[in-house]
């Protein structure tokens, strides 16, 4: 039985098919780490990278990969990255690693959004992971306010095992929202960034994933989406 890093490495593995030259937008947590990984083996073949996170930019740098400022570019062929939770109609809940915002914007700017992950992120409805949403840190209590009158809990993020704020790389905060039933992502995306202060939420739904390499005991299961 693979575990669930297995699975990650074989569906980064299988993103590299999609790897054809040029820039490549490049993702941020642990299955995306294992692209980062695997596309350092076919590094000759690319001009470069462009990061969604600093965490990102530096394994990218580490392995010699070299990453450009996303205003330099034209414009991006693929763009890979995992989810935290992903439907059948592509959209995704992401943002568990903070990096949210960027992903965001780094995706837009790609014509084919590869997702990459293991089954456990496939869900039928999404929001039973909390729907992370950054804000900027004078609105926290604002914001929190609003999220609260959609009926849901709201949590400033911290560091993993402390008690310090967890700051972004865009010096902003992370509130994570529980008990939202997300039925139509498309407009929740929309509806919360309109609440003044919030720079992003993680629903990916309007800007969804075009292709979905979903790693499973049995293999690599394929989906797409034009
Ligand atoms: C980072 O901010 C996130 O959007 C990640 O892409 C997402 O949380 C998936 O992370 P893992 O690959 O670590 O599960």
């Amino acid at each position: 039985m693979a575990t669930q890093d297995e699975l990650k490495q074989q569906v980064a593995k299988a993103a590299v098919e999609y790897v054809k030259g040029g820039i490549i937008g490049v993702g941020t947590g642990s299955t995306a780490n294992f692209f980062i990984d695997e596309l350092a083996k076919v590094k000759a073949k690319i001009d470069g990278a462009v990061a969604s996170s600093e965490a990102t930019a530096q394994r990218l740098r580490n392995h010699g990969i070299e990453v450009f400022d996303l205003n330099s570019v034209d414009g991006m062929e693929i763009y890979v990255d995992g989810a935290d939770e992903i439907t059948e109609h592509m959209h995704m809940l992401k943002g568990g690693g903070g990096a949210l915002t960027r992903e965001k914007i780094v995706a837009q700017r790609a014509k084919t959004f590869v997702c990459i992950c293991d089954g456990s992120k496939q869900v039928s409805v999404i929001g039973k992971f909390p729907l992370p949403v950054e804000v900027i840190p004078m609105a926290q209590a604002q914001v929190t306010r609003a999220l609260e009158q959609l009926g849901a809990q709201v949590t400033l993020r911290k560091i993993k095992g402390s008690d310090q704020v967890f700051v972004t790389d865009n010096q902003a905060w992370i509130l994570d929202v529980a008990g939202l039933k997300i039925t139509n992502p498309i407009q929740l995306e929309s509806e919360i960034n309109q609440i003044p202060g919030v720079v992003c939420n993680g629903l990916f739904a309007r800007r969804k994933a075009n292709v979905l390499l979903i790693g499973e005991a049995a293999g690599v299961r394929r989906q797409t989406y034009s």
